[in-house]
């Protein structure tokens, strides 16, 4: 019999994102191992330290401050490393910073891992996951973007606060760039399966334009988001630890998709533990997938100024 192997999961990054990522999985019980990763060691096991003083409390969970050699047992590696926006900057705004440290961290990771899940979230994410597939040359199935999960999130939040609804009895989906081209899919967006909405324009444009500058209004606020990502993580880790086959809308290299290839983008996509089983087609209206496409072809422009 081949020895056990624990789960393990590697965050890599400590800041606000990777460290609010790794108290909720340690929380929720995700996994037996956990792995914190930062080029500011000292802040890793700082956090460690921190997290491990809970056990007591929480438990269930071996947890340390580690080296990329503890990417060799991964399951899962999360990447949130890297610069993130300050007030009035855009996602894109980061990606000459965050493309030399990408090209880094994935040549150590793949230095000792050639089969974990590699989730991205480290903006601008779209085109970081592109990069990532890239350089390490992984099955494009184990190369994931968060996408629009969170995107989702916040427009599922907003439409159902109107409404006067529980979220999560809202059907709703933001697709395309993880970013100011973002698209919402008002054709399909529902309640409980089918209920129509009932918005007029006017609504629907108050609601959407507050999904896209959400993460504006709290870096304007706080400096940083954390929570709303750190469970958006920990969702798309339970769908791939626990083999769900659970459909998020993260972000992934798309071929012949609603006109769109070459490219990472958020789109609904069905995850299990062998990452993106597959992408659902969506019968978007004309006028989503015209700016499906924009969005594309705004990422293509940036990516093809990469020397990938
Ligand atoms: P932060 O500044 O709080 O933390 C970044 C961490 O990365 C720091 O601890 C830093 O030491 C570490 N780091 C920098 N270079 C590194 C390297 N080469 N190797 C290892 N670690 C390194 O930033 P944050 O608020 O946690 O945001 C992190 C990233 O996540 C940003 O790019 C941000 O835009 C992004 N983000 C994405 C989403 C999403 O939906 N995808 C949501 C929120 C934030
Ligand atoms: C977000 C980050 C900043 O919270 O991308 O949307």
């Amino acid at each position: 019999m081949a020895p056990f192997k624990p789960n393990r999961v590697v965050v890599i990054g400590t800041g606000a994102v990777g460290t609010t990522t790794a108290y909720t999985l340690l929380l929720r019980r995700r996994m037996p191992e956990l792995v914190l990763i930062d080029v500011n060691h000292q802040k890793a096991l700082g956090e460690a330290l921190d997290m491990n003083h809970g056990m007591p409390f929480a438990g269930g969970v071996k947890l340390w401050a580690g080296t990329y050699e503890d990417c060799r047992d991964a399951d899962i590696i999360i990447v949130t490393a890297g610069a993130s926006q300050k007030p009035g900057e855009t996602r894109i705004d980061l990606l000459r910073k965050n493309i030399s440290i990408f090209r880094d961290i994935i040549q150590k990771i793949t230095k000792y891992n050639s089969h974990a899940i590699l989730l991205i979230a480290t903006n601008p994410v779209d085109i970081l996951a592109y990069a990532t597939l890239e350089i390490s040359g992984f099955d494009r199935r184990r190369v994931i973007g968060s996408g629009t999960v969170l995107d989702s999130a916040r427009f599922r939040y907003l439409i159902g606060k109107h409404k006067e609804i529980d979220p999560r009895s809202i059907h709703g989906s933001i697709i395309g760039e993880h970013g100011d081209s973002e698209v919402p899919v008002w054709s399909l967006a529902n309640i409980s399966g089918g209920i129509e909405l009932g918005f007029d324009d006017e609504t629907r444009e108050e609601i959407y334009q507050n999904t896209k500058n959400a993460a504006y209004e709290i870096i304007n606020a706080k400096g940083a988001t954390s929570y709303a990502i750190a469970l958006a993580l920990d969702r798309i880790v339970e769908a791939i630890l626990s083999n769900e086959g659970a459909v998020l809308n993260v972000s992934t290299l798309l071929n012949n998709y609603n006109g769109v290839s070459d490219v990472f983008l958020g789109a609904p996509c069905i995850v299990d533990r062998s990452g993106v089983r597959e992408v659902l087609k969506m019968p978007l209206s004309e006028e989503e997938q015209a700016l499906f496409q924009q969005s594309a072809e705004k990422l293509k422009a940036e990516i093809a100024k990469l020397e990938l």
